[in-house]
């Protein structure tokens, strides 16, 4: 499909500062007249938020990883028909907290659903709208973990709770993450996220200055 918006993407390990960025992001390229549009999934739209609360409360409803694969595939068809591909066409450029890739890294190398599937259920789910770029917000589990306890307990996800906390699934999780940015560097930029949020803010901007071909001030 062609559209003549940007289509960028931030994903990472949980705790890895995503949101920040993608917030820091979307203020900066505001600043410069853009038309920009910041989102997150799951959520993003009405049937998107109620599919995030079935995901992601500590109800302790069992969930089968396909299960969840199709439901964030689900949330995701929405999204790109509601949000994403309506901005991109018009010329936006949409920064989305999350996407794809998330489904292949926690269902697919975190907990074993297997990749080709999944990742027919993303074109399935997405008509083919891929990131132009992808930020790999990289960050060690044992770090990205204390980073998340340090904020409200009430925002934790029930990924991330101590009872079900598994050190294993979030390494596995970073694993994949790291290995899909190998197999396509170009569309992926893997940054350093175990750094004061104002450095990597700098390097976020200046990837996505080069993308947008803007002259900027790299400081
Ligand atoms: P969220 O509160 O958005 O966490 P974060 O701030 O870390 O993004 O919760 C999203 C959780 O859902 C997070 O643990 C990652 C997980 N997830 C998947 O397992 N598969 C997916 O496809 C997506 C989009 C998220």
């Amino acid at each position: 499909m062609i559209w003549s918006g940007t289509f960028i993407t931030f994903e990472g390990p949980d705790g890895s500062g995503k949101s920040t960025q993608a917030g820091l992001l979307a203020q900066r390229l505001e600043s410069l007249g853009i038309d920009v549009v910041l989102t997150r999934e799951p959520g993003g739209t009405p049937l998107g938020e109620r599919v995030r609360r079935v995901l992601l409360d500590r109800d302790g409803v069992r969930h089968a990883a396909r299960a969840d694969a199709l439901l964030f595939a689900a949330a995701r068809a929405q999204h790109v028909d509601d949000v994403i591909w309506p901005a991109l066409r018009r010329g936006a450029v949409v920064i989305c907290d999350r996407y794809a890739d998330s489904t292949v890294a926690y269902q697919g190398y975190g907990s074993g659903v297997p990749l080709d599937r999944l990742r027919e259920l993303g074109a399935f789910a997405t008509r083919g709208v891929r990131p132009n770029r992808t930020i790999l917000l990289d960050v060690p589990v044992d770090a990205g973990l204390a980073r998340r306890s340090a904020g409200e307990p009430e925002g934790l996800t029930r990924f991330e709770t101590a009872d079900t906390f598994d050190a294993a699934f979030h390494e596995r999780v970073r694993e994949g993450f790291l290995e899909l940015a190998r197999i396509e560097p170009t569309r992926w930029l893997v940054v350093d996220a175990d750094r004061p949020a104002d450095a990597i803010a700098r390097d976020v901007f200046g990837a996505i200055a080069e993308l947008l071909q803007l002259t900027h001030e790299a400081g």
